[in-house]
């Protein structure tokens, strides 16, 4: 899918995807899908909105009669602070990615959607976990790692945000100084370097050889983290199961029916 709208061209629709930039997203193919399987004539569409401009391009795709909207990097924090009624858990991270323009609530159903897919990924109990980042991603996934037990330390190029991170949370723990994975099951990243095609420099000749390497991010080719760990001969996972998981999240938020994860897996590819 490449196209998208910039949002004072945006079209009549109900639901959206809005980020910058955002002409890359598979939201909408995945979320027209389900509506297919479903028998719904609703429209979802990906919308530009600079992060300067949220507010205005949110009130104005309200106007338009969007019902709902997800939002992707770099606009995650804004919609937190944006909604008059976030959830608890966004209340908690600071971070949303999927909002109802009807009631102006807010809900995180990334993190929701990471959990999903780790025992299809072979973590089906609480693992020791290296997670690397402190950002709006990083903070979502921390939080749901801690509430499902597993045992998580963290990594992050500027130690002192990472620290920030785990104090703002309130969580006990380790802000390790280098990217070791030594001990541990399934290291994550959540950081955005995939996004600039940059790696992060773990010392993978240090792990197990059962360790799990998996990014959040998405694309037609693996990230420079994703090669570097199967070059190491770890198994490696991508953030598209996690992409389709988190839409069907947002879906059953805001219809209140069960999503179409069939339809929804085979419309990501
Ligand atoms: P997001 O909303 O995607 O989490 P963010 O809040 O801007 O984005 O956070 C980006 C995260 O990726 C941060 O942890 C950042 O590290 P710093 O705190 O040191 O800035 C991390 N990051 C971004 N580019 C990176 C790179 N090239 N290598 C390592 N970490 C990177």
């Amino acid at each position: 899918m490449d196209k998208s709208f910039e949002w004072r061209k945006a079209p009549r629709a109900h639901f959206a995807v809005l980020g910058d930039p955002i002409s890359h997203s598979l939201s909408p193919v995945i979320h027209q899908a389900a509506y297919s399987a479903l028998g719904l004539e609703y429209k979802y569409v990906a919308v530009r909105v600079p992060p300067e401009e949220f507010g205005e391009a949110v009130q104005h795709l309200s106007d338009l009669g969007y019902q709902g909207v997800n939002v992707t990097v770099p606009l995650k924090s804004l919609a937190a602070r944006w909604s008059k009624n976030p959830d608890k858990f966004v209340a908690r991270v600071g971070a949303a990615n999927t909002i109802n323009l009807l009631d102006n609530s807010a809900t995180n159903t990334d993190a929701a959607g990471f959990m999903d897919t780790l025992p299809a990924v072979g973590v089906w109990s609480p693992a020791p976990v290296l997670l690397l980042g402190a950002g709006g991603a990083a903070r979502a996934l921390l939080a749901a790692l801690i509430d499902g037990g597993h045992r998580v330390k963290v990594y992050n190029r500027t130690p002192e945000n990472a620290k920030q991170m785990v104090a703002d949370l309130g969580v006990k723990v380790e802000v390790i100084k280098e990217p070791n994975p030594e001990g541990v099951a399934l290291v994550v990243n959540a950081t955005s370097a995939s996004l600039d095609d940059e790696s992060v420099p773990v010392q993978w000749h240090r792990a197990d050889r059962k360790t799990i390497a998996y990014d959040i991010s998405y694309g037609k080719e693996l990230s420079p983290f994703l090669l570097n760990a199967g070059l190491g001969g770890l198994k490696v996972v991508d953030g598209l199961e996690m992409l389709v998981a988190q839409a069907a999240r947002s879906l059953e938020w805001w219809l209140g029916m069960v999503a179409p994860l069939d339809a929804m897996r085979r419309a990501a590819g």
